[in-house]
């Protein structure tokens, strides 16, 4: 059986992940799925990439040891992609014994192999001073000596770093980079990203450090206890870790016992975001190029998400988090539908691969009505409700009928399949979604152009109604096998509403490869049509996320939501059975549980990070009687907060006060102005009015209240 070995980027767990690390792995995702339905033999890789200096000052900042902090961090992130039933086969994280094996022995490799060992103005690792800028938020050198310098990637000013390190001698392998890229163009994808890793190479490679010396938590240097190894050197190690290169611990005489590693390595592709290909395109074939081992057969890289035209990220305050966007979907149509599934037809159906792309609840809604609902949900809902009421569920032989216009199915299946298997052999995902959409719109057009609710009036055509439904429900079928890799919940629903799991066996068994129209059997049981994707009345959804947050903020709704306002059926033609209603279902309104008394650990308080900041500013907010709209500087930034302080605050008597924020909690918008924090207040007397907390002596800006 065919190998096939690919990896996300190891995930820095030094703060809650967003959409922009959900899309990442939910693609990967997607393919993982999609090369199983194949026949290959898949090691999926995703993990943790756990020291270096951004993680030591977070661990610091949560009151715990690195180690105790990574643990916990790490938890959370396999709990999300357990949410997002995102099914790796491996795990990997940095902070494991075998790891430090991986690393040091890399670097054993690198000395080992150098044709210029004995020559030091030569050697691939040397040791000297460094003087340069650094950006501790993307771990990346910014510039060599000793002038301000801000990160290309996001912006922020860079650190002054000065101390003796070992470097690695990039410029030594630039030839055979270039050579690399000419000889295998498919080593970076999508091609115009080849492009600009090329002309990168070509200006110029400079040596890089690999090796810190101020810092304590990483990888030990094997022969200079007074270094730890660079992150990035750590971390892209990890991808051979992560598949046993060093599960038998640092004796090359066991090499026969790392056979695991060897049937996995190289990998077929690292998929990584489009700011860290340098890493995976440059240093790590250099790397491993020095240590003598393969090197990976592709580095993908996507574009980002965006939110407003911005990247989505933490510190911007604009992130835009995986886990309620989900649970909008599965609150809202009461759990017939996964969140997950809604996410990653999402992203891989809106986003042109490679480039980036916006993500909104509204835009989420939009597509999943548009695409889910309407063009899918109401072709199976229809089939299978036609099915039931003229053929008591039973599936006819189409072979009777006949004409032209259900023979051309076979061939559209067949030629949807290939275009289908082309976008993701290509990494064009939209491509290959549009085309089976292109599907779902025949299978459509053929049912309203047969109109089989009126043969079903003619005990004349019945032969002909037969073949027309078993068309329909076949086209179904088909379709549902190629988009179980991008909806496997919704898939495996649809496969089993149409019965196929009892002779085809599940759904995810299935073979895309050897996929074929006309499995659908004769004389097989349908189940009762019920809607895969029930439809989402969009201002409703809406509103009550927007509920939500003022609830979560402690105002109260100064208007009424939006009344619900009823989807818009299809309408069905004067004797179409009725075609199953699309319409939202809107839960009942949650009561609220009294939570029961119970008592936090101290690592639960330690989650919440409030800080010491100052009001610069302070306005109303128009329309919103109890809103102040602040300007908060906590010393790292100025936040915008929106706080329901407004009947009890004059916005004149803010400026210039000590407050304290709640810093790491989800954005969100409160009557239109985006609030990222909460100030603290204490609530007093039956009306709850907030008094804020300050302080009596002066403490600085962005101090953290323990
Ligand atoms: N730890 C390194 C990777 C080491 S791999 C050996 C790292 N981690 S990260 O957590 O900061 O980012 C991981 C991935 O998330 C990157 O591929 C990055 O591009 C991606 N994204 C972060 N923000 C993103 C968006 N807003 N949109 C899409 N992807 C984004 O870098």
């Amino acid at each position: 059986m065919s190998k096939f070995y690919f990896t996300t980027p190891l995930y820095y767990p030094s703060a809650r992940l967003h959409a922009g690390h959900a899309y990442t792995t939910l693609v990967c995702d997607v393919i993982a799925r999609y090369k199983r339905m194949c026949g290959y033999e898949v090691c999926f890789l995703t993990g943790t990439d756990e020291h270096g200096e951004k993680l030591e000052r977070a661990a610091r900042d949560a009151g715990l040891t690195p180690p105790e902090f990574v643990a916990r961090q790490r938890v959370e992130i396999q709990k999300l992609w357990k949410l997002l039933d995102v099914r790796y086969d491996r795990f990997v994280y940095t902070d494991r014994p075998d790891h430090t094996v991986s690393v040091q022995r890399l670097l054993r490799l690198a000395r080992e192999n150098d044709p210029d060992k004995d020559a030091p103005d030569k050697q691939t690792i040397y040791k000297r001073r460094y003087e340069g800028r650094y950006c501790v938020s993307d771990e990346a050198y910014i510039s060599e000596g000793s002038e301000p310098a801000n990160c290309p990637v996001c912006g922020r000013p860079g650190e002054l770093i000065s101390e003796d390190n070992y470097f690695f001698r990039l410029s030594k392998f630039q030839d055979r980079l270039l050579e690399l890229y000419d000889k295998q163009p498919e080593f970076v994808r999508p091609g115009f990203r080849l492009n600009e890793v090329k002309s990168f190479v070509k200006s110029g490679l400079r040596d890089i450090s690999i090796s810190r010396k101020r810092i304590k938590w990483g990888v030990p240097w094997p022969d200079d206890p007074e270094q730890v190894f660079y992150v990035w050197y750590d971390a892209l190690t990890g991808y051979l870790t992560g598949i046993d290169y060093a599960a038998d611990g640092d004796d090359p005489g066991k090499r026969e016992r790392r056979e695991g590693f060897w049937k996995w390595w190289p990998a077929d592709f690292h998929m990584v975001g489009k700011d860290i290909i340098r890493f995976h395109a440059v240093y790590w074939p250099a790397f491993l190029m020095a240590a003598g081992l393969p090197l990976p057969k592709s580095v993908v890289a996507h574009g980002w998400l965006l939110v407003e035209g911005d990247k989505m990220s933490k510190s911007k305050g604009n992130a835009v988090y995986p886990e309620p966007l989900a649970a909008l979907f599965e609150s809202e149509t009461k759990g017939i539908v996964a969140g997950s599934d809604v996410l990653r037809y999402y992203v891989l159906r809106e986003i042109p691969f490679g480039q980036d792309g916006t993500i909104s609840y509204e835009a989420l809604i939009q597509r999943y009505n548009s695409d889910l609902a309407n063009d899918l949900g109401n072709l199976a809902n229809r089939t299978v409700a036609m099915l039931n009421r003229y053929f008591d569920g039973v599936v006819p032989a189409a072979s009777a009928w006949g004409k032209a216009s259900d023979l051309l199915f076979p061939v559209l299946a067949n030629k949807t399949k290939a275009e289908y298997q082309r976008g993701f052999d290509s990494y064009t995902f939209s491509s290959a979604l549009e085309a089976v959409w292109h599907f779902f719109a025949t299978a459509n057009g053929f049912l309203n152009r047969t109109e089989p609710w009126a043969m079903a009036q003619d005990a004349s055509r019945r032969d002909e109604l037969a073949s027309v439904l078993a068309t329909a429900a076949e086209a179904v079928r088909f379709s549902t096998v190629l988009l179980y890799p991008v909806v496997p919940h919704s898939a495996e629903r649809l496969w089993k509403q149409l019965g196929c799991e009892e002779y085809l066996g599940r759904i995810e068994d299935q073979r895309i490869d050897q996929l074929e129209w006309g499995e659908l059997r004769p004389g097989s049981q349908v189940g009762k049509p019920e809607p895969v994707f029930p439809r989402l009345d969009k201002s409703a959804a809406l509103a009550r996320v927007g509920e939500q947050e003022i609830v979560a903020s402690g105002e109260s709704p100064e208007k009424e939501a939006p009344a619900q306002v009823e989807s818009q059926p299809e309408k069905p033609p004067a004797d179409a059975p009725p075609i199953p209603s699309t319409e939202s279902r809107i839960p009942e309104p949650e009561s609220r549980i009294p939570r029961p008394e119970s008592r936090i650990t101290i690592d639960d308080f330690a989650k919440v990070e409030m800080r010491v900041g100052e009001v610069v500013s302070a306005e109303p907010i128009p329309g919103a009687k109890r809103l102040l709209k602040l300007m908060v500087d906590i010393g790292s930034e100025v936040r915008q907060v929106a706080a329901g302080i407004a009947e009890h605050y004059k916005p004149e008597d803010l400026v210039g006060m000590k407050v304290v924020l709640v810093a790491n909690l989800e954005p969100r918008k409160l009557r239109g102005v985006e609030s990222n924090g909460m100030i603290v207040a204490a609530s007093v007397g039956d009306g709850g009015r907030p008094v804020l907390v300050t302080f009596k002596e002066d403490v600085p800006k962005g101090a953290r209240l323990k």
